[in-house]
């Protein structure tokens, strides 16, 4: 049987064969991607290549990328560890081609790599092709549907409506009809009974989809129309764990040996062995899930912390001590002795959790610790609503109450209810998921974004000047609404800019935009695919007009000072702690500077005093010599 090592290289090996040049993944968490915080789909990193954005350096690519998915219709977090086929971290493996091969080879090796590398069984198989959508000016994708008839019988090729078979990375973006791959694991027996044909995309845990090969052709606009892309792209996604389970014959992906040396480790730590009792397997599920998420989430840069990205990080560790305080009886930090065992497993593929073990294996140490500590005060907190609760003579909490326990102190609704099941008290269902649902939407109207598509007034790049002067003549050259929470604003393209972009944390340069009879505020400027765009409130009233670009050189000159003392602080970290202080991300603005870095351990008072010395001798030095 192949090893889970094995099939991972023999797949990347076999594109190798065919011309692919193999690259690293990219880190799951991304840092310079405002629409994203975690790597969702192995072509996330070739975003700008599909649009014609970047050039592209090789035609052919392969990788195996670490994504995270812990959002959306099927990938409900609290739902992980309860079934046996979804994950939070997973693998993608992936082939591409940016204007090189298309439908043909796509779909010709990757039925050889199934069925004459990895030898799957053919009957097993079964595809999908895009039926077509009239709406959208769409037909069926019959070159897809005949290239699969020379492998595989016509009556286990399956038209697929536009939710399955058209692949779309966003609202707007690159997209194109796909075709999936899809197997059927169960037995003789039931097959025989069902045809498989009828389960495909019917949610069936054991008849799966394990690839999807995407056909990119279009760009979709704003408006919802869609342009042709400038030039074809292959973008394949393969389920790696899944494949593992059709590979080795298994019937959960739990049972494979990505994840058996996990579950044997914490079956060893925590005295309890994985398939003997059915509580307890979904908290072994749910360590084994999430360990390799957090120690991936910290390796790539990610510490656990209150917001955004870094809150994701710290809500799924809680989870797993949570699930370890209650089902598996830990009531000390038991997390991060799973390290080795995670390393043993996956450090070869991802050396960089080799490199950074020290570092991973504290962090979670010291959060698991801290986290035990809030865990005991929440249950402080919930025997006083019990009390309050019995002494009004309630048989259940209120769901605020319990939304306050999930969302201040990490408690999922399953702990308190067993906590009050243990009280003969029962809580409020709707009352906490109305909450929950209220603050889901609250996220969802912070976050939603209307972009227009670009006016065009005249073709070309902008040229940079910024290094040289901090005032320059210029032109529009394209420009677009963009509205967010019922605010408008303008982004502005222009062919000449003196105006430093956001870049690494380092805030925008501001300034004006004057004409012969106007004065338009630039209240920030970003970079979007590598061009400076410029943010305005309202548009001039004459937008192809000349124009003088000014920036605020007071404020640039603050900016450029915090600058370098992001440079003096990294070193007077470094001197003191050691090499392994590397800059994790910074904030650099004309008021504050922020400065991130991984360290296992809070600094103490001391500590931060020698720093600030450090930093204000090498000021004064160079004040003293300017
Ligand atoms: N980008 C495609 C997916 O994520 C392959 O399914």
């Amino acid at each position: 049987m192949m090893t889970s090592k094995e099939i991972r290289k023999s797949f990347l090996d076999f594109f190798q064969s065919k011309g692919h040049k193999i690259v690293p993944s990219a880190p799951m968490v991304v840092k310079d991607d405002p629409t994203l915080m975690f790597t969702n789909a192995g072509m996330n990193q070739f975003k700008n290549i599909i649009l014609g954005n970047d050039p592209i350096v090789y035609s052919r690519v392969a990788d195996s990328q670490k994504c995270l998915r812990v959002s959306g219709k099927h990938n409900d977090l609290e739902e992980v560890g309860h079934d046996t086929y979804h994950h939070t971290m997973f693998e993608m493996l992936g082939n591409w081609s940016f204007g090189d091969y298309f439908k043909a080879e796509a779909i010709g090796w990757a039925w050889e790599y199934l069925t004459e590398v990895l030898k799957l069984d053919k009957d097993r198989l079964y595809v999908t092709v895009f039926e077509g959508a009239e709406a959208e000016g769409l037909s069926r994708d019959d070159e897809a549907a005949s290239i699969w008839e020379k492998y595989i019988a016509k009556d286990r090729i399956i038209n697929g409506n536009k939710h399955d078979n058209f692949w779309e990375m966003g609202d707007t973006g690159p997209c194109g009809p796909c075709s999936e791959i899809h197997i059927d694991l169960r037995c003789d027996e039931e097959r025989a009974k069902v045809n498989g044909r009828d389960l495909v995309n019917k949610d069936n845990p054991q008849v799966i989809e394990i690839w999807n090969n995407v056909f990119m052709q279009y760009n979709r606009m704003a408006d919802g129309h869609l342009e042709p892309l400038p030039k074809k792209v292959i973008d394949t996604g393969m389920g790696f764990e899944r494949l593992c389970v059709a590979v080795q014959g298994k019937h959960s992906n739990y049972d494979t040996d990505v994840f058996q040396p996990l579950l044997k480790a914490v079956g060893s730590i925590c005295g309890c062995e994985y398939g003997k009792d059915a509580k307890t397997d979904v908290a072994m599920r749910v360590v084994a899930d999430h360990i390799r998420t957090i120690a991936f989430a910290i390796t790539d840069g990610q510490l656990p912390s209150n917001a955004k990205a870094g809150y994701v990080i710290r809500r799924i560790l809680r989870r797993a001590v949570r699930y370890g305080y209650t089902f598996l009886g830990r009531k000390e930090a038991f997390m991060y002795k799973l390290i080795p065992a995670l390393i043993a497993n996956m450090g070869e593929a991802y050396p960089e959790l080799i490199a950074q073990q020290e570092l991973i294996t504290k962090v979670i140490k010291e959060e698991e610790d801290s986290f035990l500590r809030t865990l005991e005060t929440g249950i402080r907190l919930l025997d006083k609503v019990m009390a309050d609760a019995k002494k009004a003579g309630k048989t259940e909490i209120s769901g605020v109450d319990a939304f306050t326990l999930y969302d201040t102190f990490g408690f999922p609704l399953d702990l308190t209810q067993l906590i009050l099941k243990e009280n003969a008290l029962g809580v409020d269902i709707e009352g906490f998921n109305a909450e929950m649902q209220k603050q889901k939407d609250r996220a969802r109207n912070a976050a939603a974004v209307e972009t227009g598509d670009w006016v065009v007034l005249a073709e070309g790049e902008t040229e940079f000047v910024g290094y040289d002067v901090t005032s320059a003549e210029t032109s529009i050259l394209r420009y677009r609404k963009v509205s967010q929470k019922g605010k408008d604003q303008y982004q502005v393209v222009l062919s000449v800019t003196p105006f430093y972009a956001e870049m690494g944390g380092q805030v925008g340069d501001t300034g004006v935009l004057e004409s012969a009879n106007e004065k338009i505020e630039v209240i920030d400027t970003k970079k979007e695919n590598n061009l400076p765009v410029h943010i305005i409130k309202k548009l001039p009233e004459n937008p192809a007009s000349k124009f003088t670009a000014k920036v605020d050189t007071e404020r640039r000159a603050a900016i450029e000072a915090n600058h370098s003392a992001t440079h003096l602080l990294q070193e007077a970290l470094r001197n003191l702690l050691g090499t392994h202080v590397e800059q994790r991300g910074s904030f650099v603005s004309p008021q504050v500077l922020r400065f991130d870095f991984s360290h296992f351990e809070k600094l103490t008072p001391e500590q931060i005093r020698t720093v600030e010395r450090a930093v204000a001798v090498v000021l004064t030095l160079k004040l003293q010599a300017a």
